[in-house]
């Protein structure tokens, strides 16, 4: 029973929800809001309280982007945490290419690189009890329909995979829009890395789906976010069944921590061509999930940006 649950990037979007929806189970005790801007937490918070009639969150400041406030912060963390729901992240910022002072691009960084940190934290400290969940997406596969290539990689060895989280693979190409699968997909095969090494932690990827009344696009390009945002997710995908509520992407995060059905080192997500609807385990789509090897190799390859 996960009675204690931190979700990151929980002051607006899916987090938001899923921290709204899990507040209305019994069980749960205690929701940590692991956000990096205390005033929106703040308002996030009293909003949650009001919905949901229950005072049971607390903040946590970190930018997951920045490695050491999440030291900080879980350095002066006192509880522990049944369930981490590590949801932060989307398509890197205004500068998605630029390399951090832990020389990954930002778009690695508020994707993975911070929640890598996260977990091992927690473990450092035995604070982590039961289940951690990454937000992956469909891109992490390729998503045809959005001309979402699947990520190409020659070799998936670590080297290469250090060149992804680097950007240095992609030159002066880095089209934040294709690289964010390559990333998401990255975290995938961290997650089942982890599985393998921690048996009695379930640790799993899932997607949101293509979730509406979301920020995920904001930081696109002008053009791609008319056309993808208010174009295409609010009425194209709509009128064909390609998307869904916040409510149905949030359900799928909490289903994920609690549901057995779910199992550990397994990526979820939607079925083959759609964003929305049933998940099935991804491995069944693209074999390169399931490959033990490239996984080790991701998980090494992120690793080697920790000191
Ligand atoms: N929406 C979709 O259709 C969809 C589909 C597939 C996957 N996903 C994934 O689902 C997750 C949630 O997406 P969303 O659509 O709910 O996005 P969103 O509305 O943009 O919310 C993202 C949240 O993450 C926080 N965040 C971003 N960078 C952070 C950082 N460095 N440190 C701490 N918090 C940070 C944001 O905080 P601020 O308010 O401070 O910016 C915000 O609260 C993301 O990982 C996204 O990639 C979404």
């Amino acid at each position: 029973m996960n009675k204690t649950i931190m979700i990151t990037g929980a002051n607006s979007g899916i987090g938001k929800e899923t921290a709204r929806q899990l507040a209305l189970l019994q069980e749960t005790e205690k929701i940590y809001l692991a956000c990096r801007s205390i005033v929106k937490a703040e308002v996030a918070k009293k909003e949650l309280i009001e919905s949901t009639g229950r005072d049971i969150f607390e903040i946590i400041i970190m930018d997951v982007s920045q490695p050491e406030t999440v030291r900080k912060a879980i350095q002066e963390f006192n509880g522990t945490v049944d369930a981490l729901i590590e949801n932060a992240g989307g398509t890197g910022g205004k500068t998605p290419e630029r390399l951090t002072k832990d020389g990954v691009t930002e778009l690695t960084a508020s994707n993975l690189l911070g929640h890598v940190v996260l977990v091992d934290e927690l473990l450092k400290a035995n604070k982590l009890n039961n289940v951690v969940l990454f937000a992956s997406s469909e891109a992490a596969r390729g998503i045809k329909k959005m001309g979402m290539l699947r990520p190409n990689l020659e070799t998936s060895s670590t080297e290469e995979f250090i060149s992804v989280f680097n950007g240095s693979k992609f030159g002066n190409n880095f089209d934040a829009f294709q690289i964010y699968g390559w990333i998401k997909y990255g975290g995938s095969l961290w997650i089942s890395s982890m599985a393998r090494k921690h048996p009695n932690i379930k640790f799993l990827s899932m997607s949101p789906g293509a979730t509406r009344g979301t920020g995920g696009m904001d930081d696109l390009s002008f053009i791609k976010r008319i056309f993808l945002k208010h174009i295409g997710m609010k009425f194209i995908m709509p009128m064909l069944g390609l998307s869904h509520s916040l409510e149905s992407g949030a359900q799928r995060f909490v289903e994920g921590i609690n549901n057995p059905f779910y199992k550990s080192g397994k990526f979820y997500a939607s079925k083959k061509n759609v964003l929305t609807g049933k998940m099935i385990d991804q491995g069944t789509i693209w074999s390169d999930l399931d490959n033990s090897k490239f996984q080790e190799n991701a998980d090494n390859a992120i690793h080697s940006f920790i000191a």
